[in-house]
This record gives C-alpha cells, sequence and structure tokens, in this order.
C-alpha cells in the first residue's frame, strides 16, 4: 500500500504492507521519520490520518496520551495500513545518511543467557544476517506469543555482526521480562528490527564523553565505552560515567567497567551512585578504581561535575524519571546544545 507523509520539509512515498508498521516501513525505506521509543509509549511518532485508513494495533499505548485521536491522530510505531494512505506529519524530515545502518527486519535466536544477579540476565542474539549499527542503539524484539515489541539497547559494539549481546532487568508483572526469567529462553526465535535510536555515539566530534546511567540503562553506554577504548579515545579525551542502582548488590557489569578504566590510563572515571544504601567508603570493595557515591545517580552526577561541562557529549538512559532529571539539569542548568546531550528513556 502506497503511504504518502506530508510534513514540514515536503511530501515523501514509501510501501507499506498491511501487516507493517508505518514507522517501521518508512524507516526502512530510508525515511528520517520522527521517534523515540518505536515501541508506544512517547508520543514522538505522531501523525494525522488524512486520506485513508490505518488499524491500530495497541489502543491502551501510552504515547496516545498527548494526541488528538478524534482527529485522526495515530502512533506510527502502533498503526498499520488498511488503504493507501496520507499522513500529517509536523516534524521535518530527511533521509537516512547512511544505508548501512539502516533499520531491517531479520531473526535471532537466543543463546549464551548469563544470570548476572537474581533479577538481571544477558544473552546473545543469532542473527538471521548481519546488521551494522552505531554504539548506544537499540533494536525491537518480538516473541510472537507476546502482544507487541520491546526495546532492547546493544551492549556489544561491532560492525556487520552476526551477534547481538543484550541485558535485560526483570519488571515485576512486565510480560516480557517475565516470560525472559520464568524459564530457559535459549534456543527461542524472536523478531528483531533495527538498529534504531538516535543516542549514538560519534568519535570523530572529539569531545568529552558524560554518561549518566541507571540500571539496565547502562546497556547502551556498554557498546560506547566498548568502542571508545578500543578506539583509544580516552588516549584524547575523558571520559565521566555514573551508573545508579539501589544498592552494591544490584551493581553488574563491575568488573568490565573496571576493565575500560584500566585500559584508559585513568582518563576515563567510573562512580557507582547508591540511592539505598549508604555509602561508608570511597571505592567498591573489590574493584578500586570503581567510585562509590550516596543519592540519587542524577545527583550525584549533578555534585561531581561541579557545572563544569566544557566540550562534552552527554549520553543518558534508564528510567524516564531519571532521564528527565538529567536533561533537566544538562539542557537547562548546565546549557548543553541540545544536539550533545541524547537519551534512551527505558519506558
Ligand atoms: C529505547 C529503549 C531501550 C531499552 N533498552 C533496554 C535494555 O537494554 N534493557 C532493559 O532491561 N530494558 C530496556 N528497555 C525497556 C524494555 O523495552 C521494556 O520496557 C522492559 O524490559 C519491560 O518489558 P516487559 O514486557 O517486561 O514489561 P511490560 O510492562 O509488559 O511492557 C513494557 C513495554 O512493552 C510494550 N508493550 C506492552 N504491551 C504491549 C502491547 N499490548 N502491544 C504493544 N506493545 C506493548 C510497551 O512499549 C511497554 O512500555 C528499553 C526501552 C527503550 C524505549
Ligand atoms: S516512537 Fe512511537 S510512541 Fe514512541
Amino acid at each position: 500500500m502506497k503511504i504518502t507523509i506530508d510534513s514540514n520539509s515536503g511530501a515523501f512515498e514509501f510501501e507499506c504492507a498491511p501487516s507493517e508498521a508505518i514507522l517501521r516501513a518508512g524507516l526502512a525505506q530510508g525515511l528520517a521519520l520522527p521517534y523515540e521509543c518505536a515501541t508506544g509509549t512517547c508520543g514522538t511518532c505522531r501523525g494525522r490520518v488524512t486520506a485513508g485508513g490505518v488499524h491500530v494495533d495497541w489502543n491502551e499505548a501510552p504515547g496516545y496520551a498527548k494526541l488528538k485521536r478524534e482527529k485522526g491522530d495515530i502512533l506510527m510505531c502502533q498503526a498499520r495500513p488498511t488503504s493507501d494512505c496520507t499522513l500529517r506529519v509536523p516534524a521535518k524530515i530527511g533521509r537516512h545518511a547512511n544505508s548501512e545502518t539502516l533499520p531491517a527486519q531479520r531473526t535471532a535466536g537466543i543463546k549464551n543467557v548469563r544470570r548476572l544477579l537474581q533479577d538481571v540476565i544477558d544473552f546473545d542474539l543469532a542473527l538471521s544476517s548481519p546488521m551494522t549499527f552505531e554504539a548506544g542503539q537499540f533494536v525491537v524484539l518480538e516473541n510472537p506469543a507476546i502482544a507487541g515489541g520491546r526495546a532492547y539497547s546493544m551492549v556489544n559494539f561491532e560492525r556487520a555482526t552476526s551477534r547481538l549481546r543484550i541485558v535485560v532487568k526483570q519488571q515485576s508483572g512486565g510480560r516480557f521480562s517475565e516470560w525472559l526469567f520464568g524459564g530457559d529462553p535459549t534456543g527461542t526465535e524472536l523478531g528483531v528490527f533495527g538498529p534504531l535510536g538516535a543516542a549514538t555515539f560519534q568519535p570523530e566530534e572529539g569531545k568529552d564523553m558524560l554518561c549518566v546511567a541507571g540500571g539496565s540503562g547502562i546497556a547502551g553506554m556498554m557498546a560506547i565505552l566498548n568502542r571508545a577504548v578500543r578506539e583509544g579515545y580516552f588516549n584524547e579525551r575523558s571520559g565521566r560515567v555514573f551508573f545508579g542502582v539501589r544498592t552494591l548488590g544490584d551493581a553488574f557489569y563491575m568488573e568490565e567497567l573496571a576493565g575500560f578504566v584500566a585500559a584508559s590510563a585513568d582518563r576515563l572515571q567510573v562512580t557507582l551512585a547508591l540511592s539505598h544504601e549508604p555509602v561508608a567508603r570511597a571505592t567498591h570493595p573489590h574493584l578500586p578504581s570503581i567510585r562509590l557515591a550516596g543519592g540519587m545517580v542524577s545527583d550525584v552526577m549533578v555534585r561531581a561535575m561541579a557545572g563544569s561541562y566544557p566540550n562534552t557529549v552527554a549520553f543518558t538512559a534508564g528510567p524516564p524519571v531519571m532521564v528527565d532529571a538529567v536533561l533537566r539539569h544538562l539542557l537547562h542548568e548546565a546549557k548543553l546544545p541540545r544536539a550533545l546531550v541524547r537519551y534512551d528513556k527505558f519506558a
């Protein structure tokens, strides 16, 4: 079916199968449509149907909260066409710059599952065909037995890779994570759409790096640090990582983070912020290169940075409340340019 997007930068057309979400079809064909989560929560992929019809997959999606559904507003990540249609999208739209990283639909089998903590696992996805992605990007995973897709950031960073490493924190009552944690998911075939996301690390920007993560928000930062360390980025630039968890027992990837610090001649500092446990010592009990601090990770970051953000690119990911607190500080108080503050809200 033919989709026409009437945008602030002109009209664009692409084909979309009746089984395909309009957002995915447009992105896969190189159109840089607006989106953030790609899974129905943020509302960024808003479009208004002005001709033709669509089927809405998830009527209760939180992303509808600010939309005028009675006027034909839809979430392009949750709508499939039932006829040729035209959508008014109130945004400037361009073309995807790099054809290598265009998102596509693949399948993948789950392998090498490790339980990092009682409520955190990581695993590999063995992809049906190789994928090239930027450090900091994510994919949407689908289990045919569970309605809707779930977004997960890549932990590893490799070009043209057939393996994605994913980390998942269990959400109480969450359907996808309860399924993952309820038994051994090894061997299960999932749908994978991606790569997606704009919170990407571009080494050629040559900025000092600030990473602020809450819980599983560390996932994309691991890919960013992986790339930065491998390419010697911290020979020239400095990096500050603030990783927030509730207690020391909730921390994971500590040895990997200590390895990044060791490989960076101390130009990279990692601070673990504990929000629900008093902190009586300055460093991790077993890994002295990891600093400890008490409080919410956003507050710990603000205190430690003390208003000093010269030439900085910032990445933040994790629970929306935490990401919003970090964004408020970096954009409104520290006055970092919007283009240098990149985020993913794990809603
Ligand atoms: C960009 C991004 C990256 C993320 N990266 C990670 C990561 O690396 N690690 C991690 O642990 N978590 C990550 N998350 C959170 C993750 O996507 C899930 O929200 C989380 O694992 C909880 O999923 P659940 O199924 O257990 O919970 P649920 O509450 O069942 O579902 C959570 C999400 O699934 C989608 N959903 C639920 N029901 C439906 C439905 N009927 N139809 C369509 N969609 C539905 C919605 O997006 C909803 O917010 C990320 C989120 C985003 C947006
Ligand atoms: S991109 Fe569609 S709701 Fe977030």
